[in-house]
């Protein structure tokens, strides 16, 4: 087994709660999937617990952290050959693992493998939003602390950004999103604001929305709010992993087992209902069903996974995790 030194300022959340679900099979190919790679913090414990022949399948929306994961990959792991075809397939031959390197979004999970001729899958993982990176650099526009353009997207190649947004959404759509997805309850106020400040000219930094929002209340939590309504609405985020979810379980192998780590309560909630009605038997009361559920899950952790208190001292990012697991029955 290589050895693995994580010496890098991120940390991974949930590490060794997450990487002891995920069963490996010690004489059955194993089908691994990672649905949000970023520094490979999870995945470099999972390759060490595969065997030759194992598939390992690497998700994240963003080209940059894609890339800057497999460079660190490259740094980690005893590479004595790396081939990389024009589907971004790396192998590992140190150890004969498969891993194919996506630059897409988890949404396309489906597509993504079976245009692979992978069509089962023996474990999944979702450890859910963005990376240190994408706050730390302003240019990204995810971060109201520093100025930056309106941008917030994971997947450059996408059109949709927050200028566009912030600059076209009516102000009922804005109001409504602010709502949702920040749970802000000031929503119609600064929906109001934007559309007044607009009017004489469009909204292009982060700074201008910021100074928008200290207008209506200056108040930190509203702008976290605000922001995160923003990138959920940018990115499709919720809508994206329920549609995911869905194709994970039904691309799952019985026992295999699906992992989601997730940040704010939104993400949480979509996971905690899914799996429960996942789990669910059919309520017909007929003889013969007429409802067409098939339990799918069962479920294993019946109260979220949080991090310990010492995983919070240390990293005080963990501190919103919820982690949820399953079993595809
Ligand atoms: C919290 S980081 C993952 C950290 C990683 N587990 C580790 O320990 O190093 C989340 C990553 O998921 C990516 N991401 C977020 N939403 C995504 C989506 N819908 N599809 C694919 N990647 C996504 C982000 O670009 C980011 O790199």
């Amino acid at each position: 087994m290589e050895k693995i030194s994580l010496d890098t300022r991120h940390t991974s959340v949930l590490l060794h709660e997450l990487v002891d679900s995920i069963n490996i099979s010690p004489d059955k190919q194993n089908v691994i999937v990672d649905g949000t790679l970023w520094m490979a913090g999870h995945a470099l414990h999972i390759i060490a617990k595969l065997h030759p022949g194992d598939i390992f399948i690497w998700f994240d929306a963003d080209i940059r952290n894609l890339e800057l994961a497999k460079q660190r990959i490259e740094e980690h792991l005893v590479w004595e050959k790396v081939t990389i075809t024009p589907e971004e397939t790396v192998q590992v031959s140190a150890k004969h693992i498969n891993i194919f390197l996506i630059h897409a979004n988890f949404w396309t999970l489906r597509s993504a493998l079976t245009s692979r001729w992978i069509h089962h899958i023996t474990g999944i993982y979702y450890d859910l939003g963005l990376s240190s990176l994408h706050v730390d650099e302003a240019e990204r526009g995810f971060s109201f602390r520093a100025d930056g353009p309106l941008d917030m997207r994971f997947d450059t190649r996408q059109k949709l950004s927050a200028k566009d947004i912030v600059n076209h959404y009516s102000e009922s759509e804005l109001s409504e999103i602010f709502w949702k997805y920040g749970e802000e309850s000031q929503s119609k106020k600064i929906a109001q604001a934007i559309i007044h400040t607009r009017k004489k000219n469009p909204i292009r930094t982060t700074k201008e929305l910021s100074e928008i929002l200290d207008s209506v209340h200056p108040h930190t939590k509203i702008k976290a709010r605000i922001f995160q309504a923003l990138r959920i609405e940018v990115n499709g985020e919720l809508s994206m992993l329920e549609q995911s979810l869905q194709d994970a379980v039904e691309l799952l192998k019985t026992w295999g087992i699906i992992y989601v780590i997730s940040f704010h309560s939104l993400e949480d909630r979509i996971v905690k209902q899914f799996f429960k009605q996942e789990s669910r038997d059919c309520i017909c009361d007929d003889l013969i069903c007429s409802c067409h559920h098939k339990k799918q899950l069962q479920i294993i952790s019946k109260k979220p996974i949080l991090p310990s208190t010492e995983e919070t001292k240390q990293n005080p990012r963990s501190r919103s995790a919820k982690a949820r697991h399953a079993k595809k029955c």
